[in-house]
């Protein structure tokens, strides 16, 4: 299906672990509108795998889209990040299933029994399907944390929920870049680190991310997957600029 057609935090670490096996590279598929991303990916066939659809597009365009963008040969980590009762988020993660994807959201601030639920519902449907944990929204600092009741200092509470979702049987984390030495050090190797937050070395700008990791370094702390939008969607050259993050975090 044609998309569009019918519708319609720089950082130096003194943490810095082995690099893992292979990190790979996500693309966040943040366009303007459904028109834009088919030529977009087509554009970077064979130049990466996967793309991040997130909330703003789903709930725009629907399932339809997601399907459409894994038609065009894409793995799509679809971050909805979901936070309700145990019933509703498990049987919202029955539901979107059936689905192409390959990873999907959810809070961990929701609680272990609702992750539990979350992970029963996605081994009873798509063992396959990587669940993640979003721990602290980096857009939380400690008067937003203070606010809801948290006393506890970010980085402590993305550990706590770290530790808490790797307990009710998640596989994986979405965290930034800063985060991801220090829940290296206290969860299994197996849980893969998902992190945006991430400019290419020697690029100008970080647009409104305030603290960002280069592709390498982010891959040297331990991340497994990196998340980039605009400085491959805003290149003059997005295959190209695809190739080079690949080309940094394998070298
Ligand atoms: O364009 P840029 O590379 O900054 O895009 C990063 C992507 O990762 C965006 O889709 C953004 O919403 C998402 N993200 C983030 N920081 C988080 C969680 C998600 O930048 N803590």
């Amino acid at each position: 299906m044609e998309i569009g057609r019918d519708c319609t935090e720089q950082l130096s670490s003194p943490y810095y672990v082995s690099v893992p096996p292979s990190c790979d590279l996500i693309l966040a598929l943040d366009l303007p509108d459904r028109n834009a991303v088919t030529p977009m990916l087509r554009k970077l066939h064979g130049s990466l795998s996967w793309v991040k659809i997130g909330l703003q597009m789903f709930t725009a365009y629907g399932p339809d889209y997601v399907k459409a963008v894994a038609d065009e040969g894409f793995k799509v980590f679809l971050d909805l990040k979901l936070h309700d009762i145990p019933n509703t988020v498990a049987k919202a993660v029955g539901s979107l299933s059936a689905l192409p994807i390959d990873m999907l959201t959810i809070h961990t601030s929701g609680g272990s029994e609702m992750m539990m639920r979350a992970n029963q519902a996605k081994e009873s449907t798509k063992p396959d399907l990587l669940l993640l944990g979003v721990t602290v929204l980096t857009s939380m600092d400690k008067v937003g944390l203070r606010e809801i009741g948290v006393s506890a200092s970010s980085s402590d509470q993305v550990t706590r929920l770290g530790k808490l979702a790797a307990r009710s049987g998640l596989k994986g984390l979405v965290c930034s870049p800063l985060e991801v030495a220090n829940l290296r050090r206290e969860l299994s190797a197996d849980i893969q680190l998902i992190t945006p937050g991430i400019r290419p070395a020697g690029q100008s700008g970080a647009d409104d991310q305030k603290r960002v990791m280069t592709p390498r370094e982010a891959a040297q702390a331990g991340s497994t997957h990196i998340v980039v939008g605009r400085p491959i969607l805003q290149s003059p050259d997005p295959a190209e600029a695809a190739r080079a993050i690949l080309a940094e975090l394998s070298s």
